[in-house]
């Protein structure tokens, strides 16, 4: 019985994915996997556990066709390939390519690909469980993964995961959004059991973004609970700092000056910047004679005291809106984050050119996420929902999807409910 409701679901959700003939490739990719891997079964399936990756935490491939470069010794023609991330992709010459293959054009209204370039994000547990240099080499939620799969959770039948092209924001990803809510129905009706959604860092924005567009009983029907670790739900001082001065976050493998050259057409690190001014009630940046605020208004003058490009300007208020299409998900949250590294909050600028040096002024969080910012969601979102919210010392942003005791943590939530 449950074998034969599962090819109906199957059948089903083809459908629902083949209505979106838009993006024909990522819908057949995603269909295949689930066609190769699930249907016969005999383990009872659990309530399924779909994961989402936060920003630099899904494997994109490109390919190229008549590509022009500025560089006589990059590919104009490559079939699929891994591109984001390989460790190839940090080799220096190599990585003048891979920067320019990646890197996103503004044409003044929208982010598009560089002429002769095609994408695609590797679907699936695949796509999620080891990384890129940004959140250590090799392994993302490989250790969960792992434990997940002892516990006997399988891939495709009680465990999911929705991997994003990251450098995009909410306005370009509704393809990704209509595949979410068709994956969380699929996996939700395989044995009418709720699903568990995990994400990190920038994911847990976006998952909060397609959360608040859900309805109360889509979400009621559908979600058993949000188990958000690092929730970079307000934004990042880190997101900021690469669109200003090209952080590469503490990475050593490619240079802030290169970092920069991506970041500032990247939509998706946009999406990063903090931007809820009840949040962030201190200045964010700081010159002699100005305090910048975490509003839109102060980030363009910010951009341009920097002098930063014109299409910087753009992205932000391209951005910006989606912002406000963040509320409280109304879902049971669990938030699991770190404290007591020393997390930058401010930016204060030396001299009165701001081009001069520059001092960060620190307080407890992540390395990454404030630590106070995560516990005004955990008094704020309190409402309707019952949030609960765990503090790890010393675990930073990156460390904390892989550290034991948050993944037992975890187990424990999933197990409760
Ligand atoms: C983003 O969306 C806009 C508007 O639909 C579209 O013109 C553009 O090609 C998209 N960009 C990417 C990189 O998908
Ligand atoms: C709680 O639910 C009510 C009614 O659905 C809604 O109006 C209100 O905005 C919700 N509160 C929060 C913080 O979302």
């Amino acid at each position: 019985m449950l074998f034969i409701n599962k090819i109906i679901l199957f059948l089903t959700l083809v459908l629902l994915i083949s209505n979106h003939s838009t993006n024909k490739v990522t819908a057949t990719r995603q269909i295949k996997q689930i066609k190769t891997n699930k249907i016969i079964t005999d383990t009872q399936p659990k309530a399924p556990v779909l994961l989402i990756p936060g920003f630099g935490g899904s494997k994109i491939e490109a390919k190229l066709t008549d590509f022009k470069s500025k560089h006589w010794y990059c590919h104009s023609n490559k079939d699929w390939f891994l591109l984001w991330v390989s460790l190839d992709m940090f080799i220096p010459v190599v990585a003048d390519c891979s920067i320019e293959y990646i890197s996103l054009d503004w044409d003044g209204k929208n982010p598009q690909s560089q002429e002769g370039t095609e994408f695609r994000v590797v679907s699936g547990v695949d796509g999620v469980v080891y990384l890129d240099p940004t959140i250590h080499f090799e392994n993302y939620y490989l250790n969960l993964v792992n434990k997940l799969k002892k516990e006997g959770y399988q891939e495709n039948l009680d465990l999911f995961a929705a991997p994003y092209d990251f450098r995009l924001s909410p306005k370009n990803l509704t393809l990704y959004f209509n595949q979410l809510i068709n994956l969380v129905e699929y996996s939700s009706k395989i044995d009418n059991k709720k699903v568990n959604f995990v994400c990190h860092s920038m994911g847990c924005k976006m998952t909060t973004f397609f959360l608040t567009q859900q309805t109360q009983e889509w979400k009621d029907t559908y979600v058993e609970q949000l188990i958000a670790i690092a929730p970079a739900i307000g934004g990042a001082f880190e997101g900021l700092r690469s669109v200003l001065f090209g952080n590469n976050f503490g990475d050593g493998l490619m240079s802030n000056k290169a970092f920069q050259g991506l970041a500032l057409t990247w939509p998706g690190i946009y999406f990063n910047i903090p931007y809820d001014q009840k949040l962030w009630t201190a200045p964010i940046a700081v010159s002699n004679n100005k305090n910048y605020y975490s509003t839109n208004q102060d980030y363009h003058q910010l951009f341009t005291d920097l002098g930063l490009p014109e299409k910087s300007h753009q992205i932000l208020d391209y951005v910006w809106d989606d912002n406000q299409n963040i509320k409280n998900p109304n879902v049971k949250l669990q938030i699991l984050y770190g404290y007591g590294s020393k997390t930058h909050y401010q930016v204060v600028f030396k001299d009165k050119k701001l081009s001069g040096s520059v001092e960060y002024v620190d307080t407890s969080g992540d390395g990454v996420l404030l630590e106070e910012l995560v516990l005004n969601y955990c008094k704020e979102w309190t409402d309707n929902t019952s949030v609960s919210c765990k503090g790890f010392k010393g675990v930073t942003h990156q460390d904390l999807v892989s550290n034991k005791d948050v993944i037992s943590s975890i187990m424990n939530l999933i197990k409760e409910q």
